[in-house]
């Protein structure tokens, strides 16, 4: 029982916006899986989260909670190893988020690399809604909340991570030691190009590989990615450097040696695109048949689905409790909690 209570407590999370990708596959769900044998792990649907951008669209975002709790136990994340805890329903995030709001300006919102991209694409200037831009800060909250000490995600969230850990450190300096300091785990590939050879895989650019994809729609993907343009003939020389084949086959091929070899022969036009890709569709598909196959035996249990998401949940938001009674003497707010 000693070696329980040693265990370091993760938490990570998505917006259940849409079904995840195999970008998320390599930038967390691996990572996921490994630390779920050896942390205290919580994975959080982050359903408030995805309110912020989709608040006109909640019936899509509660669509999609099913989908992505699916996802996490097709890929093999364990309900007996991973909490899986649904955002909306742990009130003392959003309590934590208020008491952290007064602790960040604005302008250091405004100057978080991630938000600054996303509002590029969203095309938000002075009409960013308040939600959209303080997401981060509900974030540390998360985070903070579960006492969490390490957050294992891709690139684009380590800015988050940053402003937790500022967050954090305010608080202890002003209220005195109350919070654990979190630190990211960035995973090995952090960011998977999108089939396009645009820089990220993603569900709004239409660019992406879905974990449930089925056989056929996985060739016909993998047939149309981006390679290089200047390789016409399979006998001119490639380039290995920005080709979407060969950036998937880092990132899942397990026979590192014949890789290497193969992108000796690419380089000097010995072998052509449609060998390349015939190879990245037979490993993409050992790794998702069996995701594929948990997939369909967890949707047939649909009424476990929902106990796992409200027990898990239920765990999650004890897990919380001690941690907002520490927040609350802190702040001086402890009212009539003797
Ligand atoms: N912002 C994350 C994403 O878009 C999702 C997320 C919500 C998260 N809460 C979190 C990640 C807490 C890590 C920790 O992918």
């Amino acid at each position: 029982m000693i070696e329980a209570e040693a265990k370091k407590i993760a938490l990570t999370g998505d917006r259940p916006t849409g079904p995840l990708h195999l970008g998320h596959l390599a930038g967390s769900l691996l990572e996921r899986l490994r630390l779920q044998e050896e942390a205290e792990q919580y994975v959080l649907i982050a359903d408030v989260q995805a309110l912020t951008d989709h608040f006109d669209e909640p019936d899509k975002i509660r669509r999609n909670v099913t989908d992505v709790l699916l996802d996490y136990l097709a890929v093999g994340l364990d309900p007996g190893k991973t909490t899986f805890v649904l955002q909306s329903q742990v009130p003392e995030i959003a309590e934590l988020s208020v008491y952290f709001l007064n602790l960040v300006t604005l302008a250091r919102l405004e100057r978080n690399p991630t938000i600054k991209e996303e509002m590029k694409q969203k095309n938000y200037k002075a009409n960013v809604p308040a939600g959209f831009l303080t997401y981060p800060i509900h974030q540390a909250a998360d985070i903070a909340a579960f006492g969490a000490e390490r957050v294992p995600v891709g690139e684009d969230q380590l800015p988050m991570i940053e402003l937790a850990r500022e967050i954090v450190r305010s608080f202890n300096r002003i209220y005195g030691p109350t919070l654990a300091e979190p630190l990211a785990v960035l995973s090995r590939v952090t960011r998977l190009p999108g089939i396009d050879g645009k820089t990220k895989m993603s569900k709004t650019l239409g660019n992406a590989i879905d974990l449930k994809t089925e056989e056929e729609e996985l060739s016909r993907r993998v047939m149309r990615m981006y390679t290089d343009p200047r390789k016409v003939r399979a006998t001119d020389p490639g380039h290995v450097e920005g080709n979407v084949v060969f950036a998937y086959l880092d990132a899942f091929d397990p026979q590192r040696e014949e890789l290497e070899t193969l992108k000796v022969h690419y380089r000097r036009g010995k072998v052509g695109d449609v060998e390349v890709k015939r190879r990245l569709i037979r490993v993409l598909n050992e790794l998702l048949s069996p995701i594929r196959a948990r997939r369909s035996e967890w949707e047939a249990r649909q009424a476990q689905l929902r106990d796992i998401l409200r027990e898990g949940t239920e765990r999650g938001r004890r897990k919380t409790q001690p941690v907002m009674e520490r927040v609350r003497k802190a702040l001086r707010v402890d009212f009539f909690s003797e």
